[in-house]
């Protein structure tokens, strides 16, 4: 594991009384950065120990999971395959940009599953078919990562993330731990290693994709995994709740995009539009609005990484619309200098 910087970090629209500060998840590495990287170290220990040379995993067209696991593996290694969800099942649409780029690069195998058969049990039942085909068909043993990678392993990979955090003060320095979530694995190990070491700071996920109620649903289940079945996950994360994507596909996304442009120009930080953009949203109306919710003022995001998806097709034709050539002349006699409006 290694520790990544933490920084301060002024967020426009920001409460002038709050004291920002972001831990950079997202500096673990380039092609291995965000959020996923610390839990892929023990799910890949997990499947070299027990004699897995195939990984198989699952997840949207631009997932970070994917990308990450497909990267890890081949590092080690070891062979990928995964099933990606999309709404259409032609190879050609999976496209050749931002993290199915990288999965493509690092030879990945991809199996397109249409979305509407995209169930949790579903999806899991082909995956222990394609374990057994590869079995049957090379003799190969396969690990298979559950859908968004949340499993006991991965969880040992938030306990290390929150070690290194207490080796930067957070017990003395901050009050709260905050960022965005999903299917809660990060926030499962993050609040577990809170509450094991003394519950001093407040955690809160905000949740991007689901009601909040399956984020604690599934983290209680875990809690009774591990043997802490008398702990209330309501009583251990705050999972903020109203910012979730309808679908990451829908209109909604270009005020996510609007904030990725925000964060950047003002802190030359680059969010991901999906989740750190809108957590980052939810935040500030969060700060805003419902401050009682914070235990103090000295706040730590955790910034989880994803920025291959500022390169799809969607993203660029959105800033090609909305920053056009703002900043941009040309200089052609080198006597002159052009004047460079500072408007977009
Ligand atoms: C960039 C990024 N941030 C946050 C998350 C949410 O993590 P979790 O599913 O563990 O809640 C993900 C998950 O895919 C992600 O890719």
């Amino acid at each position: 594991m290694c520790s990544t910087p933490i920084h301060r970090w002024e967020v426009p629209g920001l409460p002038d009384d709050v004291e920002l500060f972001i831990k950079r998840e997202d500096m673990t590495g380039c092609a291995l950065s965000g959020n996923k990287v610390c839990k892929l170290e023990f799910q890949l220990a997990e499947a070299i120990r027990t004699g897995c040379s195939v990984i198989i995993g699952c997840g949207s067209r631009d997932s970070n999971q994917c990308r990450t696991t497909a990267v890890a593996a081949r590092r080690l290694g070891l062979e990928s395959h995964f099933l990606i969800k999309s709404g259409d099942m032609g190879p050609e649409s999976l496209g050749w940009q931002s993290n199915i780029l990288l999965q493509r690069l690092v030879g990945a195998h991809l199996y397109i599953v249409h979305i509407s058969d995209w169930t949790e049990k579903a999806v899991i039942a082909r995956m222990d078919r394609l374990a057994d085909d590869i079995r049957k068909r090379t003799g190969k043993k396969s690990y298979i990562i559950p859908p968004s990678g949340y499993d006991l392993p991965g969880l040992y990979g938030y306990f290390s993330v929150f070690q290194d955090l207490i080796s930067q003060g957070l017990f003395d320095k901050y009050d709260d731990l905050v960022g965005p979530s999903a299917a809660g694995a990060m926030f499962a190990g993050l609040a577990i290693a809170n509450y094991l070491t003394g519950a001093k700071i407040k955690c809160h996920g905000i949740q991007v994709t689901y009601p909040a109620e399956i984020e604690h649903h599934r983290l209680q289940h875990v809690l009774t995994d591990i043997g802490l079945s008398e702990i209330r996950s309501h009583d251990i994360i705050d999972v903020i709740s109203g910012y979730q994507h309808v679908d990451v596909d829908a209109d909604d996304v270009e005020r996510d995009y609007d904030v990725v442009v925000d964060v950047a120009m003002a802190t030359g930080v680059i969010l991901d539009p999906h989740y750190g953009a809108r957590a980052v949203r939810g935040l500030l109306h969060q700060l805003n609005t419902n401050r009682h919710r914070f235990k103090g003022n000295r706040l730590l995001y955790i910034h989880t990484g994803g920025i291959f998806s500022v390169y799809e097709k969607r993203m660029q034709d959105y800033l090609q619309k909305k920053l056009g050539t703002a900043r941009v002349v040309a200089w052609e006699d080198g006597t002159s200098v052009p004047f460079v409006t500072d408007a977009y």
